[in-house]
């Protein structure tokens, strides 16, 4: 019989994730199917019914059901729990089973580059869902400070509590007073880049010292990115990370190794 996937969320029509995964279904010849299902706000729990009504094997969440979908899940993996978001929902005997692969997926590309990060300073622009899983990987992977700069300074302030208490050493403040050079890692983790704004902090301090990771993958390269890789950084594309936590949820559902090249050529033909 064939396996129905989904990726909930809204807006969810330009999602990328149905090209992704049905690639990889063809790739290893799956007989399942991967499809975008919008739930608007508010009525979650009436999608999560409807999505074990039909027995779907599982499925990806997105803005703006990451936290939200906690209290739906019959069991949370420790990650998650970490992170109070799941992005990657297993169907296991009827059980909705709970994983967070945005933390893993975030990781991947810079383990695949052979950096380290034990020990390093690492600066994250932004303090919403996404920030979160970002600054658990770094604390994770025991960098030695993290610096939350976000618009609105009591929600950096809050994250770098949050990063705190996972053991990293941490402080806070805006975006216009960030000091790029005490950073080997600078992450984007808001939004400004998705419409082509120009990047949210200075770049004319970053050099071929640092790391530049945009999370946004559309368009694959922002301002910040343009900017930084001007000035020799070393550059990590949004569209890494999207990959890693397709990846890493592909892993999860079919306990099988994901077909990485597949799932990353049809990625690259829909930019
Ligand atoms: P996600 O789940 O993708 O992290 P989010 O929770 O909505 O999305 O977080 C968006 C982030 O982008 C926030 O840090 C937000 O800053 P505020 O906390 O001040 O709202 C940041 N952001 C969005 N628009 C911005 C803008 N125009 N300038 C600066 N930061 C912005």
């Amino acid at each position: 019989m064939v396996k129905t996937f989904a990726v909930i969320g809204d807006p969810i029509e330009h999602s990328l994730s149905p090209s992704i995964h049905n690639a990889a279904f063809k790739a290893l010849n799956l007989d399942c199917t991967y499809i975008a299902y919008r739930i608007p706000r508010g009525e979650l729990g009436e999608g999560i019914e409807s999505l074990r009504q039909i027995k779907i094997s599982g499925f990806n969440v997105t803005i703006p059901h990451k936290i939200e979908m906690m209290q739906y899940l019959d069991e949370a993996s420790p990650e998650c729990k970490t992170i109070g978001a799941t992005n990657t929902v297993s169907n296991e005997n009827g059980r909705f089973v709970g994983y967070n692969t945005d933390m893993d997926g975030f990781l991947e590309p810079i383990k695949k580059r052979n950096i380290g990060i034990s020990g390093e300073s690492v600066l994250v622009l932004g303090s919403g869902g996404a920030a979160r899983a970002i600054v658990a990987g770094f604390a994770k992977e025991k960098a030695r400070k993290i610096t939350i700069a976000n618009r609105t300074e009591n929600k950096a302030r809050e994250l770098s509590k949050f990063a705190s208490s996972l053991g990293a050493e941490s402080d806070h403040t805006t975006l216009n007073n960030v000091d790029t050079s005490k950073y080997k890692f600078i992450i984007n983790a808001t939004s400004v880049g998705l419409k082509n704004e120009p990047s949210p902090i200075s770049t004319n301090s970053i050099n071929s010292n640092h790391v530049v990771y945009d999370i946004i993958y559309m368009p694959m390269s922002t301002d910040f990115i343009t900017q930084s890789k001007k000035n020799s950084a070393t550059i990590i594309y949004g569209y890494e990370m999207l990959l890693g936590q397709a990846v890493l949820a592909f892993q999860i559902w079919h306990k099988t190794q994901a077909p990485y090249e597949a799932m990353k050529k049809v990625l690259l033909g829909g930019f």
